[in-house]
């Protein structure tokens, strides 16, 4: 199969674990049609902006995008390339799959995906602060927004990516106790969505600080987690936390029309350079893409090399313990293809 998709390598280690997914896409013999594109701090140097056109167009051309991670520089003017990515294309739906590969660590039997929404609540942007007196931030005050279609789309998603991928529950986390209209509508909206798929997938519900506990105490009973913007931020980088951290999180951003995939790590600037960056989420976002156009097997191959490279060859980037350069680590994946 060839199949368009845009290539965005960006900034810090991302050209470094760029290179090395695409070596490993190339041992395993899936052949992308790849429209080079620039993001972030990249872009700025090439075209004065960090999110071009031109990388626009092409996403919205090939509906398809792997993206390696974008520095936000620093500074009034530019936003979050990644929030913009988000809106710009209605990108509703954040997957981050979780899972417990390397041995030895405090948890063996972590297999979770937490699903966040990803374009209301906290995160749309209504964040500002108020004069009073002399004081100029005196007051600060954020709001959250919520729709009945946009819990629903995200709640439905979560069931039937369940329904999909054989997993047997979903767990709304939510805050309806104090956040009664917000986080109720989302809460009322899910329970309605669960009612649907009684009998298929088992549901239940919990609420954010208790979830955030019981996901340290007992991760094994977790399994399908569908949340809110903040709470799935937030729950999503202590859930990779479990499984030896950001170097093993991928994530994929879906909406209708376009779907990106990427590691949930940044640029890494303290490590970029070296040679030494973990391509493992990369390439297990690059897994995930195989999974959304239906090339399931191959993912599943890149899966399994991925884990026997880890696991059985003991071939570890610094992040979890080893020394093998990213270079190295992508060939031990290759060599297991
Ligand atoms: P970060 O995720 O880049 O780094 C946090 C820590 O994890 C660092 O110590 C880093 O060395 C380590 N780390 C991250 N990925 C690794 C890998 N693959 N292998 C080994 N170690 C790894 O977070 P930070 O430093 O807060 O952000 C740096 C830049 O990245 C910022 O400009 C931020 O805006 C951007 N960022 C971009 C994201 C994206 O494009 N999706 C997501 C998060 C941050
Ligand atoms: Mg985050």
């Amino acid at each position: 199969m060839t199949r368009e998709a845009t290539l965005i390598a960006g900034d810090g280690i991302g050209p470094e674990i760029t290179t090395a997914t695409l070596h490993v896409l190339d041992a395993l013999g899936v052949a992308f049609d790849w429209d080079e594109q620039y993001g972030g701090m990249s872009a700025v140097d090439r075209a004065g902006t960090p999110l071009p056109d031109a990388t626009l167009d092409s996403i919205r051309r090939t509906g398809l995008a792997l993206k390696g991670p974008l520095t936000t520089p620093v500074g009034d003017g530019y936003r979050s390339v990644n929030v913009a990515l988000r809106q710009e294309f209605e990108l509703y739906a954040n997957v981050r799959p979780v899972k417990s590969i390397v041995p030895g660590g405090r948890y063996t039997n972590v297999d979770l995906v937490v699903i966040r929404e990803n374009t209301e609540g906290m995160y749309v942007g209504f964040d500002r602060t108020f004069k009073v007196g002399n004081d100029p931030k005196a007051l600060a005050q954020a709001m959250s927004v919520m729709t009945r279609d946009g819990c629903r789309r995200i709640v439905r998603y979560a069931f039937e990516y369940a329904r999909r991928n054989d997993r047997r529950k979903v767990t709304v986390v939510h805050k309806a106790n104090i956040l009664k209209a917000t986080s109720g509508l989302f809460l009322e909206t899910a329970k309605l969505i669960a009612k649907e798929y009684e009998g298929q997938i088992a549901s239940d519900e919990k609420i954010v600080d208790n979830a955030a506990m019981q996901l340290v105490i007992n991760p094994a009973q977790f399994d399908v987690i569908v949340t809110t913007n903040l709470f799935g931020d937030i729950l999503s980088d202590e859930a990779s936390g479990l499984v030896g951290g950001l170097g093993l999180a991928p994530g994929a951003n879906i909406g209708e029309h376009a779907a990106i995939f990427e590691a949930v790590h940044g640029s890494a600037p303290d490590i970029a350079g070296q040679g030494i960056a973990n391509p493992s989420a990369q390439l297990l976002a690059a897994a995930m893409m195989l999974d959304h156009i239906g090339e399931v097997a191959p993912a599943v191959r890149l899966r399994r090399a991925l884990e026997t490279a880890i696991v059985k060859d003991n071939v570890r980037t610094k992040d979890l313990g080893g020394s093998a350069a990213t270079t190295e680590f992508a060939r031990a994946v290759a060599r297991r293809l």
